[in-house]
């Protein structure tokens, strides 16, 4: 099904979506936080456990739409897709290539503000934020806005080209989560690993809640 968004990928598209991204990385470097696309491999490894039951789903930081469209492929229709670009360019492109998803020009960082999908939660979030860029302070008000959209058992995907979880230990213990690493892929320019984040199960233990993470 993945074979799907591949050769939309390798077209005469990407050349225009290359320039686009690397347009964009001179003009604000630690806005896009790479200077070109995700590649097939890591846009597989962000989506492998998304199907159309993680509907709808939230896409931060699309960019050029890479990972969005690997999340069509994985089933997830694009009507239940909210796409959270604070780049008026990347903005543009994807309201034009996304007509039927909801595309808001915004910081996700504010993103606890927002109604997305009426009263309906999210199954995942795919995010491709530069989370290595920001402050503890907005990386703290992603998840918390994140969380506060997903369902209790939703998840929020995240790459890095870091050597371990750019969400800090003690970040995730003050928002009850827990980072599980996925996998990484050397096919992908530069190298990346994913992480699943998720909240940890609380355990009623004698009358009290314990984590268990
Ligand atoms: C590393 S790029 C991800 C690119 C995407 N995976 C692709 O291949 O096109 C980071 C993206 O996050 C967007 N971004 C950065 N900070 C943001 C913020 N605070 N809110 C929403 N989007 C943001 C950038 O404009 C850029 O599109």
């Amino acid at each position: 099904m993945l074979a799907q968004f591949r050769p939309a990928i390798f077209s005469g598209m990407l050349s225009q979506d290359v320039q686009l991204f690397f347009r964009s990385w001179t003009c604000d470097p630690l806005r896009v936080g790479a200077i070109a696309p995700s590649g097939p491999a890591l846009a597989a490894l962000m989506t492998a456990e998304i199907s159309a039951a993680s509907a709808p789903v939230i896409k931060l930081g699309p960019g050029t739409g890479v990972f969005t469209r690997a999340l069509l492929a994985r089933g997830v229709v694009e009507e239940n897709l909210a796409l959270i670009e604070f780049g008026s360019e990347f903005a543009a492109k994807l309201n034009a290539d996304f007509p039927r998803a909801k595309t808001l020009c915004m910081d996700a960082a504010r993103l606890r503000d927002v109604e997305l999908f009426d009263d309906t939660l999210a199954g995942a979030v795919i995010s491709g934020l530069p989370l290595l860029s920001m402050t503890p302070r907005t990386v703290y008000s992603i998840l918390e806005g994140a969380f506060a959209h997903l369902r209790a058992n939703g998840a929020f995907y995240q790459f890095t080209y870091g050597p371990r979880c750019p969400v800090s230990r003690p970040l995730l213990d003050r928002l009850g989560l827990k980072a599980t690493y996925l996998g990484g892929t050397f096919a992908n320019v530069p190298p990346a690993a994913v992480y699943r984040i998720q909240r940890r199960k609380a355990l009623r233990v004698h009358g009290t809640t314990a984590d268990r993470s």
